[in-house]
């Protein structure tokens, strides 16, 4: 696992690299997309790029990580219309080519299995970006998930209930108690792991995410077992890691650096 403790604009700059020397590598990649506040800056570059240094999505695809379950097809914090507004109309994707779990579905396990099968017929996530709930989250696998599980429907904490309720006018009855969410086992198949955090508040689950013991009380856990897993937070984000100073200096000296 590679830790990089930067300011959060840099932290932008370094995913929206890698995924733009995936794009140019290979036009036809498949991009995890991942709703919340963590990669608002990473589509941002990403938009930016687009409009002003022609960086192309139209052969690319991509896949949501979760998606609330009940919401409005117009509501505007459905994970399809918050990644529609945050990153796909911004950028060229072609119609049909980002795609979510259908969290509206009348048969939601056999939408989750339709989900999983979607995404094994793209070949398989290139690069998934991810952030981190307060209790250790990814997507929306709350603590006590298989570290092995696949697309399924979650029941969401009411400490994630909580943290999104600034999404739904401060009022955590709006937020949904269920989703849709792609497993660990499905965010492990992806070849690349990008985790953006920030803020005090992820210094805990930052901490365990890199330095704890693999367990399902923290999900996050997991990505210890990746190949392949880039963890970028800011300073506040890395406050309690007790090797900071070591990820610090790695980071600094790495030799012949060629991008995440
Ligand atoms: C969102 C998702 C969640 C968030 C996490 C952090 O698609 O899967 O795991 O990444 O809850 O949320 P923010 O970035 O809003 O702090």
């Amino acid at each position: 696992m590679e830790v990089v403790i930067a300011p959060a604009e840099e932290l932008a700059v370094l995913a929206a690299d890698a995924i733009e020397a995936l794009l140019r590598r290979e036009p036809a990649t498949v991009l995890g997309l991942a709703t919340g506040s963590s990669p608002l800056k990473v589509y941002d570059e990403l938009a930016r790029r687009h409009e002003q240094e022609g960086l192309s999505f139209a052969r690319a695809r991509g896949f949501m990580l979760d998606e609330y379950v009940g919401l409005a097809a117009d509501h505007p914090e459905r994970y399809r219309n918050v990644i529609d507004t945050e990153i796909a109309s911004r950028v060229d994707f072609a119609p049909g080519a980002v795609q979510g779990p259908d969290g509206l579905a009348d048969d939601l396990p056999a939408a989750c299995a339709a989900y999983e099968r979607a995404i094994a017929g793209a070949g398989g996530v290139d690069v998934q970006l991810l952030g981190i709930g307060t209790d250790g989250h990814i997507a929306f696998n709350e603590p006590g998930s298989s570290l092995a599980s696949r697309t399924r429907i979650k029941t969401l904490t009411r400490q994630t209930r909580v943290d999104n309720a600034r999404f739904f006018d401060d009022d955590v009855d709006q937020v949904p108690t269920h989703c849709l969410t792609q497993g660990l086992g499905t965010i492990m198949d992806a070849r690349h792991l990008v985790l953006l955090a920030t803020g005090r508040h992820k210094a805990e689950a930052v901490h365990q995410l890199v330095e704890g013991p693999i367990s399902a009380m923290w999900p996050a856990t997991v990505m210890q077992m990746h190949p392949h897993a880039t963890v970028l937070v800011d300073d506040a984000a890395a406050s309690r890691l007790q090797l900071g100073d070591y990820y610090r200096q790695t980071f600094e000296s790495k030799p012949g650096w060629q991008g995440l």
